[in-house]
């Protein structure tokens, strides 16, 4: 009998999109006792795209989706699977964004749902669509990570408002029998007893719906910052380390470090403990802000775009967010280098 050839999941194509209205920090000046300066200092964010106001999750979860499957050189017809990962969906909780989305495409008779994870909602996916296609389950995932996160934030809240930004990306994840284009592994994990770190309280079984939930600000993101700030340096670290000893692949043998893009300062502490160059290291907090589940597939499409990320190139993720939850990833990217 023949040897079956196993089944490896490739990262194919990206995609991403970011709303064309943009928040700078001198605007946020006028609105919160900040500066341009502090934010700088203690972020690196200089601006986020802020979504219109009919402008929601799914449509720019379904802008970011349509260029990851042109660039994958496939039909939409052939995508069996589409996941999305949003804190902010279209709706509470039904139907899923995922849904909407797949409907917007011309998608239909597929199975599709979310997932929520914050932050790491991106990396979480790939490890579904990961094992979804290893197991021969499925052949073409769609993964979409997407927020309107100004939806959920209070903008007389200094601690939070300079730090969010809305947007989408997306990727095509195929089965391949090519180990050199396929994703090598990862790590995704939880920790529920640090759940009060990052919480939106409203609406929810706790605090349903109501005037007083609304009249309380329940409704807005709550996040205890400084706490967030360390937990995420210590995590991000730990999580990378972790996977490259565990791939015994050394940090000088990444092309391209794409950690989550929350915070400068969070990103350097984590590049300068791997011992990573500035060339290494993926940046885009400063245009974006922190986009949630966006943030890593906004930061890949930004490499691909500007023609740096390239068939083969060994890639890095490493997210941490809300819940609280960690991810991180090792991939063989395998799409087609940008063509124009
Ligand atoms: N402008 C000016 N001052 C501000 C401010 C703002 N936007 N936000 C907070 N401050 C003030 C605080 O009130 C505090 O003042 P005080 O010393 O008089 O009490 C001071 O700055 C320091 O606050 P602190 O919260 O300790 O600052 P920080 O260095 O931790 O920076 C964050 C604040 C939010 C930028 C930082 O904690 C952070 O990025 N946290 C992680 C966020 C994150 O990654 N979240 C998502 C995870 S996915």
């Amino acid at each position: 009998m023949p040897q079956k050839m196993p089944v490896y999941a490739s990262f194919r194509s990206i995609g991403a999109y970011a709303p064309e209205m943009i928040l700078t920090n001198e605007q946020l000046e006028t609105m919160v006792e900040t500066s341009d300066e502090w934010i700088m200092k203690r972020t690196g964010i200089k601006e986020r795209h802020i979504a219109a106001k009919d402008e929601y999750t799914s449509d720019m979860g379904v802008k970011a989706a349509q260029k990851a499957i042109q660039r994958a050189n496939i039909s939409k017809d052939e995508i069996d699977l589409v996941l999305c990962a949003t804190v902010t969906p279209d709706y509470f909780n039904m139907p899923s964004t995922a849904c909407i989305i797949s409907d917007k495409l011309g998608i239909h008779d597929v199975q599709a749902f979310d997932i929520s994870a914050a932050c790491s909602g991106f990396v979480y996916l790939l490890s579904i669509a990961k094992a979804f296609i290893e197991s021969g389950v499925k052949k073409n995932v769609l993964i979409i990570g997407a927020e309107k996160f100004s939806s959920i934030v209070d903008y007389t809240d200094r601690g939070t408002c300079i730090l969010f930004g809305d947007g989408a990306g997306a990727a095509v994840i195929s089965a391949t029998t090519d180990k050199a284009e396929a994703i090598i592994d990862i790590h995704a994990s939880a920790d529920g007893s640090y759940a009060d770190f990052l919480v939106t309280p409203s609406p929810g079984s706790v605090h349903p719906a109501s005037h007083e939930a609304i009249d309380e600000g329940l409704h807005f993101v709550k996040m205890k910052g400084n706490e967030t700030f360390k937990l995420a340096v210590k995590t991000l670290t730990k999580d990378v380390i972790e996977i490259l000893k565990h791939n015994h692949i050394a940090s000088e043998d990444i092309k391209h470090f794409i950690p989550h893009q929350a915070n400068y300062r969070i990103i350097k502490a984590v590049g300068d403990a791997l011992g990573l160059s500035k060339e290494q290291v993926v940046l885009t907090v400063q245009k974006y802000g922190n986009t949630s589940a966006a943030s890593i597939p906004m930061a890949i499409n930004d490499i691909y775009e500007s023609g740096r990320l390239k068939k083969g190139d060994l890639v890095l993720l490493d997210t941490f967010g809300g819940g609280l939850t960690w991810a991180s990833a090792l991939l063989y990217f395998g799409g087609e280098d940008q063509k124009y």
